[in-house]
């Protein structure tokens, strides 16, 4: 394993994707854990991220010296960078040399093992006030900026290494190289970490854990509770049981989906339970977003408890265990959660019941978004689930806004299939992160149809661009695809008459509209 240390900020969740994608495995740790635990470890080697503070403010976070002494390569980026150069000896001030932004690197040192084949003027991403003017003994600098003489030194001997900018990002044009360079030649590490040694990694460990027992597991129809519930399929075959909850909230063929093309890709024994008049009748005069989304979390909970009792009460082991899509980001994010505002109560598929003890398997624990893709084209799950895009748990009932009925749930769905159509045709699926089609169920406006007035509903557009659904900026897509999904709705939807797009960031704005 390859620790990456977590100085704050958002780098370190971007530094272990781009370890990752070097092929060589890494694990986010805050930077408060003791060095003599992050050695434990017995890591292969360690990255020290970037983070908000200057090396010179109060209460800034430190290193214990030993991290660069117990022989483990280090790799130190910007505040990571300030940090090695200070503990060790090195100077770093506020001489006013700040950088931010694209800027020109200037490679000082041929042969340099970070540098080696790349090309000695090069483009970088700055983000910094304080700059080291003198590396530590023993070091050598091996680039500078215009404003910073020492912005990237290596010590070979004892294998510790450090740039001032972020080679993670991919305004830095050779950051990707570079930190291969610090892997496989200053760490030694061979790249073995593949999408097909993480599946045979955890079919062997689900088997391990689950035994002879059985196990259920939650569909939501999303890639998470698909890839987790096909790899445990694969480790356990029929010991496993799928629970669908059709809350009559999900979008057009996406039941069918998971019933037909899910079920004959990986064979999994699935229960779907048809619970959309319980929804609907439970959502009955609510308009408030928080009160549905509280109303549609407990209500799912009940209807997956009650399946839950049927399978327990067939024949067979002891149902023991339930599966979880878990991903990494929320593991790392609950795990050094400083408490963040609740900004809107997510749920998801598979609360745990209180009353009822189940352990968790959660094969996705160690994974990213892209790499849980990744294992579910791997496992042969259809194009359209691996590469769907994120649907939140309470589905189309905060996409209306005002209340849900069944009359609105089915014009929205219409929308919905148009706009995915259209975005699908002009091969605009992977650059939009998600697209909402919202109902403004409340709102409505005059129009002119044929020859007569209408006074109809508006429909929102949202097409955001993102990279972990944290921030978003709006998409700026072809007006002729607008149109020609405007056009559509308006004449193919009975009762809507306008079609709007959001230009809102998130934030000010999130990307769902309750
Ligand atoms: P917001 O609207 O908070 O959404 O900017 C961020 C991302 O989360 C999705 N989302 C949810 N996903 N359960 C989920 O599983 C939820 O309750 C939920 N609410 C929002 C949203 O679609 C976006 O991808």
């Amino acid at each position: 394993v390859v620790l990456v240390v977590d100085f704050g900020a958002q780098y370190a969740q971007l530094i272990a994707r781009r370890v990752r994608e070097a092929r060589v495995y890494s694990e986010i740790v805050p930077s408060t854990m003791p060095v003599a635990e992050m050695l434990a470890k017995n890591p292969k080697a360690i990255i020290l991220s970037g983070g908000p503070s200057s090396v010179y403010a109060e209460g800034a976070p430190v290193l214990e010296r030993e991290i660069f002494e117990a022989g483990v390569p280090v790799f130190g980026m910007c505040y990571g960078f300030q940090l090695m150069a200070t503990t060790l000896g090195g100077t770093v001030d506020d001489n006013g040399a700040r950088e931010y932004g694209r800027t020109p690197l200037h490679v000082t040192k041929a042969g340099s093992t970070l540098f080696e084949g790349t090309p000695t003027e090069q483009s970088v991403w700055m983000s910094h006030g304080d700059a080291c003017s003198a590396a530590p003994e023993g070091f050598t600098v091996t680039a500078s900026t215009d404003v910073v003489p020492v912005a990237a030194f290596e010590n070979d001997e004892k294998k510790l290494y450090g740039v001032q900018y972020h080679p993670e990002v991919l305004h830095s044009t050779h950051g990707q190289q570079i930190l291969e360079h610090f892997l496989y030649r200053g760490a030694g590490i061979e790249p073995t970490w593949t999408t097909h040694n993480v599946v045979e990694e955890q079919v062997a460990l689900i088997r391990e854990q689950v035994g002879t027992k059985r196990a259920i597991c939650g569909l939501s129809g999303g890639v998470d509770s698909a890839v987790a519930a096909a790899l445990v399929q694969k480790a356990i075959g029929s010991q496993l049981t799928c629970v669908y909850v059709d809350h009559g909230l999900m979008r057009k063929g996406e039941t069918e989906q998971v019933e037909k093309d899910f079920v004959a890709a990986t064979g999994v024994q699935l229960k779907v339970v048809d619970a959309q008049e319980r929804f609907l009748t439970a959502l009955a005069g609510v308009s408030d977003p928080e009160t549905k989304r509280k109303i549609i979390g407990r209500e799912f909970i009940r209807v997956f408890e009650q399946a839950q009792l049927e399978i327990l009460q067939e024949d067979g082991p002891e149902v023991a265990f339930l599966v979880q899509g878990t991903l990494y980001p929320d593991v790392v994010e609950s795990g050094g959660g400083t408490g963040t505002a609740n900004i809107k109560s997510h749920h998801n598929v598979g609360g745990l019941p209180d009353d009822i003890e189940f352990e968790l398997v959660e094969p996705l624990r160690k994974l990213f978004k892209d790499e849980v893709r990744m294992v579910g084209q791997e496992l042969g799950l259809p194009e359209e689930i691996v590469q769907r895009q994120p649907f939140p748990g309470p589905g189309l009932g905060i996409r209306i806004v005002g209340e849900v009925t069944k009359d609105r749930l089915d014009l929205l769905r219409e929308a919905d299939a148009i706009a995915r159509e259209e975005l699908t045709a002009a091969g605009l699926d992977r650059e939009i992160w998600q697209c909402p089609v919202v109902l403004l169920a409340d709102v409505r406006s005059v129009g002119v149809q044929g020859d007569g007035r209408t006074y109809g509903h508006p429909i929102v557009l949202r097409p955001v661009s993102s990279e972990d659904a944290m921030t978003a900026d709006w998409t700026r897509m072809p007006y002729d695809v607008l149109a020609k999904i405007s056009t559509r709705i308006t004449n193919e939807v009975a009762d809507v008459n306008r079609v709007v797009l959001d230009v809102t960031s998130k934030p000010p704005g999130t990307i769902e509209w309750e």
